[in-house]
Formats: structure tokens, sequence, C-alpha cells
């Protein structure tokens, strides 16, 4: 049997990661068992599993993509329940980080364990080989680690590291599954301390608290220069470690400490004085409420080590570093760094000096080849780029030349020389053929595993050449807004280039195109952008800067044709010919939510955040969202009282609701039930496409037009009976009233008797006339204006 299928997932320890990797497999659809100790004398046997399912509901940011599916995971106890473990074809431990308790498990259920099953450790930093040592021989071979990161849903690294014991065979094939079923960025690492992404990107915190005391730099200051600065994690340095804990920092420090005595970097490995007395206190970071910060009212306080009490925190990079940060090119932007005497490019400087040399020094012991620590940083530690990516990109020779001097000169934390193989005339460690292995002297090529072939585009990676989706293909058309083009295989790509891909007029003109040329000379159209699968948008909705100056010159009826178009283009979507599939990922709001209702099909990444959020700027959905809700909840209603099915939908465009995952977009009727989810962002062009051409293949016709039946006055007089209680509760404004009153008559259907039916055009120029109503309302005026200069929406 070639096929690896795994049935069911088993998942020993129902703590903080175990509990959301269990949900992270419900939200894959993999049925999945949680187990932990057995309850307390007096407790029920599965309290403390049940207590962790309660708890996956409440955790935020949600493990589950739809939180009422908690019920779906079985739960049980180590003392009842190993008899089912046989049901499992992959077991995955995360109880605590202890050795011997871990050992004392595996002792139990070795017996338990299919003949066939993986079982794998989640440990984040113990010896995968020790642990093993306590499995019975055949076990062995099916052992190995799999490390995910926090929180499993969202951070998008696996590392999968294995033992000597184990059969590449069963890597393949968790690496599969890893990859394809539950969306995941897998990254082999070997059996080290901490293995790849928690040991450099630790040792990298590190390096930026001593070079930060060096400089004499507040926390908050580094956090502004070490966070979205940098292309890191927003939350710098400091306040990620408040958010980490500060009790699991000092545990991955404590395992470097304690594991790697011969270490160049060893003496480093301790945890800095304030960090140590922050622990003593009991001052863990966030879960605790005060770490290297603490929250006073609005107030952000900084800990001060010299008088061991919170300050004010107000810090900021200077305007000059800023600048050299903002520069593209970077070469340019790291010698910069390298050659200015302000002290705050001097500690940038020097943080990357001491990581390009930790990693040099490093990668031969920790990964395979120089890819895999740059994929580990970038997924596990939300770094924009790698490591050795930067240091490639900034100038391979000038920059080891640079860290050289500065290591001989004793500026560099340790005296570590940079190995030969840095300066053999190279201009970098990933090239086409692939990626530099100093083990094996060669450029390692990436995988092959035929699970790959699922991804058209892999990740990118700097100086490996391979084509990406904003160039490849062949070009059917191209300008400022838009790309047509194709991969030949039937099906015509759409991808827009405006920024979130909002849409205005050169977009509109572009997708028209797209579906005449598809109608004419393709199998199907596709919408799918380049960027969706390392976090774009599928579009934020229609362009309002483009508006304006239509706007300005002729008011809100100058507006009318622009609108009508919008309306026009998306009809021509849903009833174009062939079948048009929307490839949706990451934020689907407003036009962009409207124009993937239109599809006749939609593939989505379980990370979708779709809605109709035009209220948030004063507006009503005008590009036929309303009209579709209208048709579906009478289709859905099946003759029944309408309004039942029209209430929910109504609701989430009146309070502008967006979908936290694309299970939540299913129900609330963005997606619908044919609808398909897939895990790894990467495979949304590979399934849209399969699933257009497979459309197209089973004979593919539009639907036909069809008169709505609608709940008229009748049903506008009951919504707006409701937003009376709702205004007079003080939940909304009187201009949110007046806008839910519009779309209230508009998915009713207007001033018409209950049980009319009415066309779809009838109700696009219902929400065509409210719209241009609402834009010479100064209420709405003063939304757009406020959105337009600082992105977030105005409460009047
Ligand atoms: P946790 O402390 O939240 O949960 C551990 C669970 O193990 C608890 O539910 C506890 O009841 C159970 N347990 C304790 N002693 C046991 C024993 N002797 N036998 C059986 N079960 C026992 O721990 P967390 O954070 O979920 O960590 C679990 C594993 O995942 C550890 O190996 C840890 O290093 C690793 N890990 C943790 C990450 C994190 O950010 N918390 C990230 C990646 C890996």
């Amino acid at each position: 049997m070639s096929n690896f299928i795994v049935k069911k997932v088993a998942v020993l320890g129902a703590g903080v990661m175990g509990a959301q990797i269990a949900a992270h497999c419900i939200n894959a659809r993999v049925p999945v068992m949680l187990f932990d100790l057995p309850g307390k004398e007096g407790q029920p046997r599965d309290a403390i599993v049940a207590r962790a399912v309660e708890n996956l509901k409440k955790l935020s940011p949600a493990p589950l993509a739809d939180a009422s599916q908690a019920e779906l995971l079985e739960t049980g106890n180590f003392d009842d329940h190993l008899d089912k473990l046989k049901e499992a074809d992959l077991i995955i431990e995360a109880i605590a980080e202890r050795m011997d308790w871990k050992h004392q498990l595996y002792a139990k259920i070795g017996a338990h364990i299919a003949p066939h099953a993986i079982f794998a450790t989640n440990t984040s930093g113990l010896s995968i080989t020790e642990l093993g040592s306590a499995l019975p021989d055949p076990l062995r071979s099916r052992f190995c680690g799999v490390h995910f990161f926090n929180p499993p849903r969202y951070m998008h690294l696996v590392e999968l590291i294995p033992t000597a014991s184990t059969d590449a065979h069963i890597l393949d094939n968790l690496e599969t599954f890893l990859t394809s079923a539950l969306g995941k960025g897998v990254v082999r690492a070997i059996d080290t301390p901490n293995f790849i992404a928690n040991r450099v990107g630790v040792f990298g915190m590190l390096a930026t608290m001593l070079e930060a005391e060096k400089y004499g730099l507040s926390y908050e200051l580094v956090d502004d220069l070490t966070g979205a600065k940098l292309g890191r994690a927003k939350s710098g340095t400091f306040r990620t470690a408040d958010v980490v804990g500060l009790d699991t920092l000092g545990h991955v420090i404590r395992t470097m400490t304690d594991k790697l005595p011969g270490d160049p970097f060893h003496p480093l490995y301790k945890q800095p004085a304030a960090l140590e007395k922050l622990i003593a206190d009991g001052k863990l970071g966030q879960k605790t409420g005060a770490g290297f910060f603490k929250k006073a009212g609005k107030d952000i306080l900084r800990y001060d080590a010299a008088t061991n009490d919170y300050v004010a925190a107000g810090a900021k990079a200077d305007e000059l570093i800023a600048r050299i940060l903002k520069e593209k090119d970077p070469a340019k932007r790291i010698k910069a760094l390298h050659d200015s005497t302000h002290p705050q490019a001097q500690f940038l400087w020097a943080i990357f000096r001491d990581t390009f040399q930790y990693i040099a020094v490093h990668l031969e012991s920790i990964a395979d080849n120089a890819r895999e620590v740059d994929f580990a940083l970038r997924w596990g530690f939300g770094w924009k780029q790698g490591p050795f990516e930067l240091w490639q990109a900034a100038g391979w020779q000038q920059v080891a030349q640079w860290v050289k001097e500065d290591i001989e000169a004793g500026h560099a934390l340790s005296k570590a020389p940079l190995p030969d193989w840095v300066f053999d005339g190279r201009d970098g460690v990933h090239r086409p053929e692939g990626s530099w292995s100093p083990a094996k002297k060669a450029y390692v090529p990436r995988s092959s595993l035929p699970v790959y072939e699922r991804q058209v585009f892999r990740a990118p990676l700097v100086g490996d050449g391979a084509a990406n989706g904003a160039t490849a293909g062949t070009t059917v058309h191209e300008d400022d807004a838009v790309r047509l083009w194709h991969r030949g295989d039937g099906v015509l790509l759409f991808s827009t280039k405006t920024k979130l891909h909002v849409m205005g007029p050169d977009v509109l003109a572009g997708l028209e195109r797209a579906i005449g040329e598809a109608e004419n000379n393709y199998r199907a159209l596709v919408i799918w952008h380049p960027d969706s699968a390392e976090g774009g948008a599928f579009s934020a909705g229609a362009d309002l800067q483009s508006m304006m100056p239509t706007f300005m010159a002729g008011g809100a009826t100058a507006l009318d044709p622009f609108v009508a178009r919008f309306q026009n283009t998306l009809m021509r979507v849903k009833y174009a010919n062939v079948p048009v599939v929307a490839a949706v990922a990451g934020l689907a709001l407003g036009g962009g939510c409207e124009l993937l209702m239109h599809a006749s099909r939609r593939v989505a990444s379980l990370e979708s955040y779709i809605g109709l959020v035009e209220v948030g700027v004063g507006l009503v959905p005008a590009g036929g969202g309303l009209k579709e809700i209208a048709l579906r909840s009478a289709r859905e209603a099946k003759g029944n009282d309408i309004l039942q099915f029209l209430k929910g939908r109504y609701m989430n465009a009146a309070t502008a609701a967006v979908s936290k995952s694309a299970l939540e977009a299913k129900k609330m009727g963005y997606l619908s039930k044919g609808d398909v989810i897939v895990l790894h962002p990467h495979e949304l062009l590979h399934v849209a496409s399969t699933q257009a051409l497979a459309m197209a293949d089973a004979g593919y016709r539009p639907p036909l037009a069809t008169l709505i039946p609608v709940t008229g006055r009748y049903g506008s007089a009951t919504i707006k009976a409701q937003l009376v209680n709702m205004r007079d509760g003080g939940f909304i404004s009187a201009h949110d009233m007046h806008i839910g009153s519009l779309i209230a008559e508009i998915v009713s259907g207007g001033d018409v008797d209950p049980g009319s039916r009415v066309s779809e055009q009838w109700l696009l120029d219902r929400e065509r006339a409210a719209f241009i109503s609402l834009l010479a309302n100064p209420k709405t005026q003063e939304r757009i204006m406020g959105m337009l200069q600082t992105g977030k929406p105005v409460r009047n």
C-alpha cells in the first residue's frame, strides 16, 4: 500500500500545546482523541481533558476555526482509555517537558500503539534520541520529533526531527500529512538542543538584550527598532518575550546552558540579570500581567532594573534610523547601519553581526542546509526574511568581511571565527540548484516529495531564482492594475496588482476583459493573487481612494456609473459561460466579499477573513452582496418563512461582521456548502485550477436567472423594530440605525407586498440608490475620510 492515510490522531497531553494541536486537527477535519492524566480523587475521570476542551473555546487567538466544533474532540485519560490508542495512525505526545515523565508515559503506552502507527513527540528541547531510548525496538523506527510552534493553528512552522533509527519513509509520510492536511511549513532539523528556530531565535533575543544594554537602549526603543521596522513580529524583542512567557524563555535558555557546554557562545547562554530577577519575582510577562512591560490603565510602563520598579516608556527609533530601515536595497541598508556612528545604528548592525556569526558557525551542526534555517526563522519567529537570505541579499562577501573584522577586533559576542566555506568566493548560500550544506559540501535541492507538486509556487527564497506567481506562465494581458495569464492548462488566471487588491475602474476593466477572454479561449477563469500564500489579501473591496476625484468634482451622483459598472461586472462573473473560481486567502472585505459571492465556486484558505463591512465607512454593500443575501435566504427557505433565513445574514452585513476563518464564513453564508477549504495556502492555485477544470469538464452552465420571492414591507418593518431596540439601548448610533434601515429595505425587496417576486436587477437598483444617498450624507463622508486618513473606522 503506498497511500498513507491518517484516519485518526491521538494527542497525549492536553496542555497549552496538546489541546491546540488537537484543535487544529479538527480544523483540518482529522478525527482526533485527546488524552491527559485522570482527574484527582473525587473529580470526574476526564476532568483535566474536559477543562482543556472548554478552555479551547475561550483562548485568543482562537485555536478552533469554529468554536462549536470543540465537541468533536474525543477525550480520554491515560488510565482508562489506553486501549483506544490502537485506533490512531499518528500519535503526538505533548505532555510536560520532563524526560522522566515522558519516559514513564512511553513505557506505559508502548504496547497500545498500532504496529503501523507513527509516534512523535512535541518536545521543544529534549533530545529526541534520548526520549526514543525508552521505546521498544520496533517502535523506535517509527519515532521522531514534531515541534509545533505556539499558537499551532497560526504559526506556520513545524520542525521534524528524526533520530538515527527513524525510518525515512515514516518521515516522508509525516511531512506529507503535516504539509497538506494540516497546512504547515515543515523544516527538517537535526537532533540538537532546541533544534533550529528556537536555537537561533532565542540566541538572537539574548544577543539583542546584551547589545541593548551595551548601547544603553531602553526596552521599548529596542522593540521599536527590532519589530516591524526590521520586518519582524510587531512585538519586537522584549514584548515578544512577555507574550511567550519569561519562564518559557528562561527554560529554552537553560536547555542551552545545560546541553551545549562546548559551544563557543556558551558563556552567553544565561539569563540576563533583569530577566532573572523578573522570573524570580514571578513577573512572567503577559500571563501574570507584568514582565518587561506592564499595563497601567492606558499606559504601557517599562521595568526599570535600577529601581526594580515600572517607569513610563515612550522612546522611539530616531528618525534617521527609521529612514535607513526604510531603504529597499538591503546592501545599502546594511552598509548604512554598519558605517553609521549613531548608537541605534551600531546596535542594529551588532545584532545582525551576532546572528550572522552564529548561523555560520552553527549551520553544519543544526541543519542539513541553509534553507532550513531561513524557513525556520521566517515561519517560527515571523521574520519576513531569513538571516542567510538577508546576508546574501546585502552582499555576501562584503558582509562576511565586516563580521570577520568585528570578531577579530573583539567587538563580537564570541571569538569563534567564521568557517572557511564563508570565504570560498561564494556570493551566498542559496542558488537555483539548491541551498548550501556545509556537511555535504554541496547545494541541496528542495524536497521532491510528491506533496510539493500541489504547490505550484513554493515558498520564495532569496537567490534561488525560482519562478514566482507574479512573473511565471504566459501573459495574455498586463497593465498597472491587472495581469491575465495562463499556465498552459486551459485555465485563464486573473491577478490584480493593487494594494490589498482593491478594485477601481482599471481592475473592473481587467476583470471584464478576463471574462471575455476566458469565454473565447479558455475552459475556466480563476481569480488568484501571487501574494495570497504569503499573507496577502483576496481583496479589501472597492478602491475608495480612486473614487475621490469623481466625487469631489461631481458629488455623490457622479459615482452612480462606477457603482453600476461594479454591479454589472460582478453579474458578468456570475453569468459567465465558463466557471469562475475565486481562490481566497486573507481579507475579503466589502466588494471583495461580493466578488467571491458572485463566483461559480470558491476555494478558500482556512485563514480567510470574509465580510460585508461597508457599514464601517457609512455605506451599504452595493456590488450585489445584499442582493445575494436576499436570493440565498429565499432559496434556503424553500417556501417557509424567509425572514428566519434572512435575519442572521442581515445582521452580519448590518454589523460589518467578518469571519475569523473559512469555516465561520460558511456558517455566515459567504462561502457555500460545496466550497473547498484548503489548509496550506500554497496549494490554493492548484486546487482552484483543478476545481475549475473539473467544473468545466462536468459541462458547466451558469445559473438560470430567476425571480426572487421577498418579504417586502413586512420584512423590513420587522427588522427595523429590532434596530430601534438596539439604538434605544445605546448599542448603535442614529447613523448606524439609518444605514441598518436601508439594508433592511434592500434585503426585503423594498416597498412591495410580502411574497412579491423581484428580479436581481431590481435589488441591485435599490443597493445603488441607497449607496449614492449615503455618499451624500455628511456622517458617511466623515467615516470615509477617517478610514482613508487613519485606516480605522470612525464611530459617529
Ligand atoms: P503544559 O504544562 O501546558 O501541559 C502539559 C500537560 O501534560 C498537562 O496537561 C499535564 O496534565 C500533563 N502532564 C503533566 N505531567 C504528566 C505526566 N507525568 N504524565 C502525563 N501527562 C502529564 O505544557 P505545554 O506548554 O503544552 O508543553 C507540552 C510539550 O510541548 C512540552 O514538551 C513542551 O516543551 C512542548 N512545547 C511547548 C511550547 C509552548 O510554547 N508552550 C511550544 C512547543 C513545544
